[in-house]
C-alpha cells in the first residue's frame, strides 16, 4: 500500500504510527443510558462533576436521574472553574478524594471534562502538582496506572475532551496554559448527545466550532509521523505522533462538517446543525488525539495565559478570560499563511472544505486562500478581530512570544521549524486581520 506522498520515509524516522481510538456513544437520547453505562463499568458510588452554570441545565438533571435509577449513589460537584486552574484542579481533586468514590461522570465542556480527567488521577495517584503535568513546565511523570473509571458528557462540541487523554489548566503563577497528557487518563466512555448543544451562547458556539476546525487542520498539516525522529521502544511512542492517514481521514471530514455549517448556526441555529457539529467535534478530536496540534494552539496559550481586561459575551464575567477557540483561531491565519509553502496541498483541500471558491487558483497558494476563507468566516460569526481584539499590542509581543516558545511539544509538531524570531512576527501578523 502506498500513502500520500506526505508520508515519504525520512532517515531516522519514525515508520510507524499507531491508533487510540476512544470508546463512544452518540446520539440524541444517549444521556439517558449513562446509568446503565456507569453500572456495566462497575460503578457504585458516582461523583459527578459539572460548573454551576451547566449544572442548571437539562443534561446533569438527566444524568442524575438515570444514575440513581440505576441504584447508584451520586455526589454532585458543581464548582467546576469555567477554564480552570491549578487551584481549581486542586479543589476538584480534594472532592474525589474525600468522597470514596468508585468512578466519574463529568457533564458539561472541556473545562468540565478536564477538571475530572485531573480529579481522577490526583485522588488516585497523589503527587506533587506538577509532577504529571508535560515538561518543560511539569516533570511529566508518566501515570502509574489505572484510574477509576470516568465517562464524559461533553455539553459543548469544540474541545473533544471526551476523546482525548489531555486535561489543560491555567498555571496561574506562571501566567501559563499547560496541561497533562497521558493515555491513562482519557475518560473510558464519551457519551455525545447533540440536543444538549441547543441551550450554547452564540459566541461559545463559534468559539467551539474554530476550536473544532483549528484541531482538524492543524492535524492535517502537522509534520508527519514519519518525520518525527523513530522511538527508542514502543512505549516511548508519543500519543500525538503527526499528521498521519487516519487522522486525516477524520480531519477532513471534520473541516467539511464545520465549514458547510458554522455560520449558519451560530446566527440563526437549525436543528440539525447540532448533530453535525457533534460529530465534527468528535471527529477532530479522533484526528488531533492521534496527529497532535501545532503553532495556533502552542500560541493559544500564552494568548489566553496573558489575559488582561478582556470579557467575553456568553462566559461568566467573575474574571477576565479568553475562551480556548478565540485564543487559538485568532493566531491561526497567521499561521496558515506562514506554513503554507510547507505543505500547498494539505491547505488549499482545507480551504476548500471550509467552503473557498478556488476558481482560478493555485495550489502553491493554499496557506493565503485558506487564511482569507478562515478570516471571512471570523466575521460573519463575530469573533474579536485578531490579538488586539482581545486587548493585546504590539509591547506585549515579547512575552507572548517567550511563553510560547516554551511548548515545545507542539511547536515541534508543525510542519516547518520555527525559531524564536519567527514566532515574534507570527504574533506580529496576528494583531489584526481587518
Ligand atoms: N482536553 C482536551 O483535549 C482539550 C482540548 C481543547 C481545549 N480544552 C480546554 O477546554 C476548555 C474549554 O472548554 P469548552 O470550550 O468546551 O467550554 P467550557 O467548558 O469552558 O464552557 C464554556 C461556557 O459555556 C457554558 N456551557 C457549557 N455547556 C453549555 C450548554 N450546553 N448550554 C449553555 N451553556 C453551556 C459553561 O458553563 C461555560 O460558561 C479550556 O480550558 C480548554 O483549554 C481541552
Ligand atoms: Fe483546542
Amino acid at each position: 500500500m502506498s500513502f500520500s506522498s506526505y508520508f515519504t520515509h525520512k532517515t531516522g524516522g519514525d515508520s510507524i504510527f499507531s491508533v487510540e481510538a476512544p470508546k463512544i456513544k452518540f446520539g440524541h437520547g444517549s444521556l439517558n443510558e449513562v446509568g446503565d453505562d456507569a453500572k456495566a463499568l462497575g460503578m457504585s458510588r458516582v461523583g459527578v462533576f459539572t460548573d454551576p452554570r451547566v449544572a442548571q441545565q437539562e443534561p446533569v438533571a438527566k444524568v442524575v436521574e438515570s444514575l440513581k435509577s440505576n441504584g447508584l449513589d451520586v455526589e454532585v460537584y458543581d464548582q467546576v472553574a469555567v477554564e480552570p486552574t491549578d487551584i481549581s484542579f486542586k479543589q476538584g481533586s480534594q472532592f474525589a478524594s474525600e468522597g470514596k468514590f468508585d468512578g466519574f461522570v463529568s457533564v458539561g465542556g472541556g473545562s468540565v471534562m478536564d477538571t475530572c480527567k485531573a480529579s481522577n488521577l490526583y485522588s488516585c495517584y497523589p503527587a506533587d502538582f506538577l509532577d504529571y503535568v508535560t515538561a518543560p513546565i511539569g516533570k511529566a511523570v508518566p501515570v502509574p496506572g489505572a484510574l477509576k473509571p470516568h465517562i464524559a458528557c461533553p455539553t459543548t462540541f469544540g474541545t473533544a475532551s471526551e476523546c482525548t487523554g489531555i486535561a489543560i489548566f491555567d498555571l496561574l503563577e506562571m501566567e501559563v496554559k499547560t496541561g497533562i497528557v497521558s493515555p491513562m487518563i482519557r475518560a473510558n466512555l464519551g457519551v455525545l448527545d447533540p440536543s444538549v448543544l441547543s441551550s450554547l451562547p452564540p459566541l461559545v458556539r463559534a468559539a467551539n466550532g474554530f476550536d473544532v476546525f483549528s484541531h482538524a487542520c492543524e492535524s492535517i498539516t502537522a509534520r508527519p509521523y514519519t518525520h518525527r525522529t523513530a522511538p527508542e521502544s514502543s512505549q516511548q511512542r508519543p500519543l500525538t505522533q503527526g499528521a498521519n492517514p487516519y487522522s486525516d481521514l477524520a480531519c477532513l471530514e471534520a473541516i467539511k462538517l464545520i465549514g458547510t455549517h458554522i455560520v449558519q448556526a451560530v446566527n440563526d441555529p437549525l436543528e440539525d446543525s447540532y448533530d453535525s457539529l457533534m460529530f465534527a467535534g468528535m471527529l477532530a478530536g479522533i484526528g488531533f488525539g492521534n496527529a497532535g496540534c501545532h503553532l495556533p494552539h502552542g500560541m493559544s496559550y500564552a494568548v489566553a495565559g496573558l489575559v488582561k481586561d478582556y470579557t467575553p459575551e456568553g462566559w461568566p464575567t467573575d474574571h477576565n478570560m479568553i475562551p480556548h477557540g478565540i485564543s487559538v483561531i485568532v493566531n491561526s491565519p497567521a499561521v496558515f499563511r506562514k506554513t503554507g509553502p510547507a505543505c500547498a496541498e494539505r491547505h488549499w483541500k482545507a480551504a476548500a472544505a471550509m467552503g473557498a471558491d478556488l476558481t482560478d487558483t493555485k495550489v502553491e497558494d493554499g496557506g493565503d486562500i485558506l487564511a482569507d476563507q478562515i478570516i471571512g468566516m471570523m466575521r460573519e460569526t463575530g469573533i474579536p478581530n485578531g490579538l488586539s481584539g482581545v486587548g493585546y499590542t504590539m509591547d506585549d509581543l515579547d512575552a507572548l512570544t517567550d511563553r510560547s516558545y516554551a511548548q515545545k511539544r507542539l511547536i515541534d509538531n508543525g510542519p516547518m521549524p520555527i525559531s524564536r524570531d519567527e514566532l515574534k512576527e507570527l504574533f506580529s501578523e496576528a494583531m489584526s486581520y481587518w
